[in-house]
Parts: C-alpha cells; sequence; structure tokens
C-alpha cells in the first residue's frame, strides 16, 4: 500500500494552509494510501537543532550528534519519512521562504548519518523513488511570484527547500501554489477569493491522484559536474541558482 506523509507547518487551526492539507488527507485515505500526519505546530515540534536536546552542554557538533542518534522526536519525524513514498509539505510562503517550523524540521529530521551521508547524497541519496510535493499558500497575486514578478519566481524562492530534499534524494513533483490568500479583501474581492479557494480545495483529490503523472523539477546529475563540483561547461543548465 502506498504511504503518505503530509508535513503541515502553520499556526492558525483556522488557515487556509491547515484545510488544504486536512483536504489532502482525505483525499489520500479515499484512495486507500496509509497516511502518516505531522501538524508541527499541533505536535509541538521543536525546530531549533541544539545541544541541549542531546543533553549536551558546551561544544556541540550537530552532525556527529545526529549521527550517534538523533533524539526521540526527529528520530520518529525520520522514520515516517522512510517510511512514506510521498511526502506532500503544506506551509505558507513567509518572508520569501517556508516558515522557520518547516526550516527547523529539516535541520533536525533529514538525519546525517541516516537521512543522508558523504557517499548518499543526490543521485545516491538514501530516499531515491520517493516524490515530494509542495502545497504552498502565499499572501501575493500570482504575478507578483510569476515570471518577471516584483517578489521573486515561486520556483527559485522554493529552490533551496527542494534541493535539501532533493540532496536526500527525493524526486520533487512541480509545486501547487494558492496565491492571493490573506484576510484583507472584502465584498466581491472576498467572495471572488473563497470560490478560487473552495475550487482548489475540490481539486486536491484529482491533483494527488494524478500525482504519478504531474512533471518532475529537473536536476543536473552527479555527472554534470566535475571534480571540484563546478558544473561542466556542456552540461545542461537546468537552474540559475547554479550560476
Ligand atoms: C511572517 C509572515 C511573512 C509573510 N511573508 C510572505 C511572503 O514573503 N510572500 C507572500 O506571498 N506572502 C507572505 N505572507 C502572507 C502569507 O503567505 C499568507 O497570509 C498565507 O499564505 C495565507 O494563508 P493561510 O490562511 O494559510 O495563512 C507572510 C505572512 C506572514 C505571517
Amino acid at each position: 500500500m502506498r504511504r503518505v506523509l503530509i508535513v503541515t507547518a502553520h499556526p492558525g487551526p483556522e488557515s487556509f494552509t491547515r484545510a488544504w492539507a486536512a483536504r489532502s488527507r482525505r483525499a489520500c485515505e479515499a484512495l486507500g494510501y496509509e497516511v502518516l500526519w505531522s501538524d508541527l505546530y499541533e505536535m509541538g515540534f521543536d525546530p531549533a537543532e541544539r545541544g541541549a536536546l542531546y543533553g549536551q552542554e558546551g561544544p556541540f557538533d550537530p552532525l556527529k550528534a545526529q549521527e550517534a542518534g538523533a533524539p526521540a522526536d526527529a528520530s520518529a519525524e525520520a522514520a515516517r519519512i522512510e517510511a512514506a513514498d510521498v511526502v506532500i509539505l503544506h506551509f505558507p510562503l513567509w518572508w520569501f521562504g517556508p516558515p522557520a517550523m518547516l526550516k527547523g524540521w529539516c535541520d533536525r529530521v533529514l538525519v546525517h548519518g541516516r537521512l543522508h551521508d558523504v557517499d548518499h547524497r543526490f543521485d545516491t541519496g538514501r530516499c531515491r523513488g520517493k516524490t515530494a510535493l509542495f502545497c504552498v499558500s502565499a499572501g501575493v497575486s500570482a504575478a507578483e511570484i510569476g515570471p518577471g514578478g516584483k517578489e521573486g519566481h515561486l520556483d527559485l524562492l522554493l529552490w533551496p527547500l527542494a534541493y535539501t530534499l532533493r540532496y536526500c534524494g527525493f524526486d520533487i513533483a512541480a509545486p501547487v501554489a494558492a496565491t492571493g490568500v490573506h484576510g484583507y479583501w472584502q465584498g466581491d474581492d472576498r467572495v471572488a477569493l473563497e470560490a478560487r479557494l473552495a475550487a482548489l480545495l475540490d481539486g486536491q483529490a484529482a491533483l494527488i491522484a494524478g500525482l504519478d503523472q504531474r512533471p518532475r523539477w529537473r536536476f543536473n546529475a552527479d555527472t554534470d559536474f566535475d571534480e571540484t563540483g563546478r558544473l561542466k561547461p556542456d552540461a545542461p543548465r537546468h537552474w540559475p541558482f547554479i550560476a
């Protein structure tokens, strides 16, 4: 049976992000998938990696500490990733990126020595064969985070998170964005927003059912880089981040 881990990072129980995540859960269950559910705020997940979590005082080497064994909360999350075929991440765009809660989840849960190490990353990552899907809500309009948009292209804003998971071996499905989501609109604008968001929620079941056919982001293969780690001159260039 297919297992899906749904990770949600939003503090508001009434937020659109949480409603959207609940819809993903319902859709996965209706498809007969086993759902693993990590609502990080609801769980009180602690996102700040530090020695105290390992019972250490003074000097702290996070990579070595993780390698020796992560604390129970991070370890449980790592086990969910290992068990999952698909990871769906629901989060709002906060300051041009995911909230600190989700960044901290990556810092603590993508445990060094377990989900990645120097011999297991990118094309040889431990999470090869798994897919990640980002469902992102944003306050700005689609134009503002589209091509030429003033707030930066959403794909580029999401690149560091996507590359974090790609580092661990994940395939990255093309993200889904709900744009213009905020509580300030009144009257007709509010009615239009609510209709748009309701349609997006109603479409989530079809989106998840079609996930295998959804386009994947392209990344350079390990063999596209030379021994110093630079892209070979004749290699394809998929992302301006590798400039
Ligand atoms: C701290 C903070 C930073 C934000 N930064 C951005 C941003 O960089 N880009 C953007 O489009 N919206 C930004 N917003 C707006 C939220 O993304 C938007 O309100 C949210 O996606 C609405 O969905 P929700 O109901 O799930 O919160 C920010 C909101 C907060 C609270």
